[in-house]
């Protein structure tokens, strides 16, 4: 069976595709500095899958544990998670931003040259069309125009990783541009734990449910959308993992391969909030605010590439999504620190 890198496996979508590949048999390691998640996700990930793994924790930008890493193991395939994600952090603190994202992706791809691999999945975002040209958003829709630090290392990654395999012929090179990706692994062991108030829409909701939180604030009620509030297209991120694991499934040819990964369908703040309530069973008390600086109206993906040549459709839809997030919410509401 093949062996496979997680960089950043022990984050939120990291873990839950490491049960995804150790379900099916894979050979997996992990290299995490886990500067944004802990090695208890680790342990549940064992517990789930009752499989054991190595676990690194290590920087990619340390050049000499990567090395070691890769003289530890024949890799086949890199799946490349690791970096900073939160977009307000990332207009403060750019140069953070750059050297972690940017650097550590170089000396990752500098180690994995010197040990012969080189088959990588690269995660990618949506963010990368900036205010879309058109909707539903195809992966021939312009890139660029980003606008903060967080979404333009995104954009020249795929761009660095593009003249790689350009320069060098033997490179097979997966970016898969993510939407939003929610929810939770079904056991509720799992999932998203974020440090402090949360940025994102649905662990804010689930925290409000929970009680932690008092309402959910509304970025704005006048975006040209069916009932004023943004539209973003959630996908669960069990449906994500399965993404990769097709990825490294059927992308076998060299070169860059590039894949939306969505469900196609987009759902409002309000809807999200509905379906929310749904799922907990409690009315959750929401605001009206100003919009926040950066949204825009509506971002939802075209995922037929992916289906076409991967195989891969989302398959879990709004109210799994509710009903795992609100699991995980209410079985850890702590997150990982019980
Ligand atoms: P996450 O923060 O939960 O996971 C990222 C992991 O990388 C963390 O465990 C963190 O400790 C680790 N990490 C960061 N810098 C590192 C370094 N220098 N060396 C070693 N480990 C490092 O985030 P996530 O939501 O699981 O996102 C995974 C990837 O997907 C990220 O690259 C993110 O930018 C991208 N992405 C996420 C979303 C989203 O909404 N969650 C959307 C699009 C793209
Ligand atoms: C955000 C990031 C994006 C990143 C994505 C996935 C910004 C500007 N963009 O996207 O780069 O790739 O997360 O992690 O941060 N909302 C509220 N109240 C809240 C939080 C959000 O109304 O408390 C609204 C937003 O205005 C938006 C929607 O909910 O319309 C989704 O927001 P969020 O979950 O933060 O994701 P994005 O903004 O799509």
């Amino acid at each position: 069976m093949e062996k496979v890198l997680l960089t950043g496996g022990a984050g939120f979508i990291g873990s839950h595709t490491l049960v995804e590949l150790l379900a099916r048999g894979y050979e997996v390691a992990v290299v995490d500095n886990l500067c944004n998640s802990c090695e208890e996700a680790m342990r549940r990930v064992r517990e789930i899958s009752e499989r054991d793994f190595a676990f690194y924790k290590a920087d990619i930008r340390d050049r000499a544990a990567m090395d070691r890493i890769f003289t530890e193991n024949k890799f086949d395939w890199v799946i490349h998670f690791a970096g900073l994600k939160a977009v307000g952090e990332s207009c403060k603190k750019p140069l953070e931003y750059y050297d972690n994202n940017i650097g550590g992706t170089i000396v990752l791809l500098e180690t994995m040259r010197a040990h012969g691999v080189k088959n990588i999945v690269f995660s990618s975002s949506a963010t990368v069309y900036g205010t879309p040209e058109k909707l539903p958003l195809t992966e021939d829709c312009r890139t660029g125009g980003t606008t903060n630090p967080y979404g333009t290392t995104k954009y020249y990654l795929e761009g660095i990783l593009t003249d790689l395999a350009k320069a060098e012929g033997d490179w097979n090179v997966v970016l898969l541009r993510y939407f939003n990706p929610v929810g939770a692994h079904a056991s509720g062991r799992i999932g998203e734990d974020p440090k402090g108030i949360p940025n994102n829409l649905m662990p804010y909701v689930a925290q409000v449910a929970s009680g932690k939180l008092k309402k959910i604030n509304v970025f704005g009620n006048d975006y040209p959308t069916k009932d004023g509030t943004g539209v973003r297209d959630y996908i669960h991120v069990v449906d994500l993992a399965l993404g990769h694991v097709a990825a490294i499934e059927k992308c076998r040819e060299k070169g860059v391969h590039v894949y939306n990964l969505g469900t196609g369908v987009g759902y409002s703040v309000l809807d999200m909030i509905h379906a929310f309530e749904k799922a907990c069973g409690k009315k959750l008390p929401y605001e009206i605010c100003p919009r926040r600086d950066g949204d825009i109206a509506a971002c939802y993906a075209n995922s037929d590439k992916a289906a076409k040549e991967l195989g891969w459709r989302a398959r879990f839809g709004i109210e799994e999504m509710c009903r795992d997030q609100w699991n995980w919410q209410s079985k850890n509401p702590n997150g990982y620190n019980e």
